[in-house]
């Protein structure tokens, strides 16, 4: 579908539940997970090797 998504952490939770109107007795919101159509091309992901940052450990 062509769709982008990232997780963002840096927000006050609080305001957040108060703008959704989310009952803070029952839920608490532990992540934000904007989704959409990309304005422009991503550039090219930076990352290591899956072996060279995780240790299995017997
Ligand atoms: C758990 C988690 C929380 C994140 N929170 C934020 C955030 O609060 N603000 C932000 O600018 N990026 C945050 N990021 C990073 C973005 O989701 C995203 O990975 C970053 O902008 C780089 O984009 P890219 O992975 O497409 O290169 C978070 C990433 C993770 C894994």
């Amino acid at each position: 579908m062509d769709i982008d998504s990232c997780p963002i952490g840096g927000f006050i939770p609080e305001r957040v539940m108060e703008i959704l109107n989310i009952e803070s007795e029952k839920y608490m919101v532990s992540m934000l997970l904007p989704i959409g159509y990309k304005a422009q091309e991503a550039h090219p992901k930076l990352r290591l090797a899956f072996n060279d940052v995780v240790e299995f450990i017997d």
